[in-house]
């Protein structure tokens, strides 16, 4: 609908963007900078951030940027895990059959790690996503995983993802020695305003506009809402795009903005 109305190749503002099109603001290239680091330095990191504020899309630029040849991606990202299944899934993604007791399926991965690393030359990057909604007895595991170094080399990269809650949990005593051992740090905010515009360009571009579809008026009234927050931003931009396709309008300005966020709020 949208597409057709304003003439598009594309849909805009959809949650697939490819990771060679991503709109490369201050901090996401920051972001991006640290995630390289820590695969480069086989160092553990926490990547922390707001909801929607492009945490899992870093992630995704990150594995589709890796060097398959030098590196194996695991990707968790379920909050139910339990312990024995974090193994499990663990060894599932490194194409082993887990066994049955959590003793061995752990240690079954500490030696596929390790024998990547040594015999195959490839570091492993683990990443764990939504770790705020982590049980402390998960919080506990991931400590093991940082845990296996020999003469301090790690033949892991690990970054844990979560929302700010996730550094408060952190600060508790129980787990300072998980928090210790995450030495990067990289918080992912919300885009500058003048960023913001550029996003909403880029998008729209990205969907084959040739013109801007939102006034400078609505992009302002959008910022004041959503803060510079991507996944704010796609939401409020579809639903006035809609709302200009229902009216037969070309343009997005403060009205339609006013009366989406008037929605929203119902
Ligand atoms: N740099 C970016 N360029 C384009 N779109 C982005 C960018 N960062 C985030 N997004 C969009 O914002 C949405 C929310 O991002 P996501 O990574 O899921 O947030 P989080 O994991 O922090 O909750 C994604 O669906 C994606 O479409
Ligand atoms: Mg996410």
């Amino acid at each position: 609908m949208i597409s057709q109305f304003f003439g598009l190749t594309g849909a805009p503002f959809s949650k697939e963007i490819p990771t060679n099109n991503l709109y490369q603001s201050t901090s996401f290239r920051e972001c991006m900078a640290r995630l390289h680091y820590m695969v480069r330095t086989r160092s553990f990191g926490l990547l922390s951030g707001e909801i929607g504020s492009g945490k899992s899309t870093a992630i995704r630029a990150l594995r589709d940027a890796l060097d398959l040849t030098k590196y194996r991606f695991i990707y968790i990202c379920d909050s139910s895990l339990k312990p024995r299944d974090f193994y499990r899934e663990l060894l599932f993604q490194l194409g082993i059959i887990p066994q049955n007791l959590k003793s061995d399926a752990k240690r079954q991965y500490e030696h596929a790690v390790w024998d990547l690393y040594e015999s195959q030359q490839k570091t492993v990057v683990a990443v764990i996503d939504e770790a705020h909604l982590l049980q402390g007895d998960m919080l506990q595991e991931i400590r093991f995983l940082t845990s296996f170094q020999i003469d301090s080399v790690s033949p892991l990269a690990l970054i844990v993802v979560g929302q700010p809650e996730l550094r408060a949990t952190l600060q508790m005593r129980l787990f300072k020695p998980i928090t210790q051992r995450l030495n990067i740090r990289y918080h992912l905010g919300g885009l500058e305003a003048a960023e913001m515009r550029e996003y909403v360009e880029h998008q729209l571009r990205a969907a084959g506009a040739q013109h801007p579809i939102f006034t400078a008026e609505a992009i302002d009234a959008i910022y004041a809402h959503t803060r510079g927050i991507a996944r704010e931003i796609n939401n409020v931009c579809v639903s006035c795009l809609l709302d200009a396709v229902v009216r037969k309008e070309k343009l997005v300005d403060a009205i339609h903005v006013a009366r989406i966020l008037t929605e929203y709020k119902e």
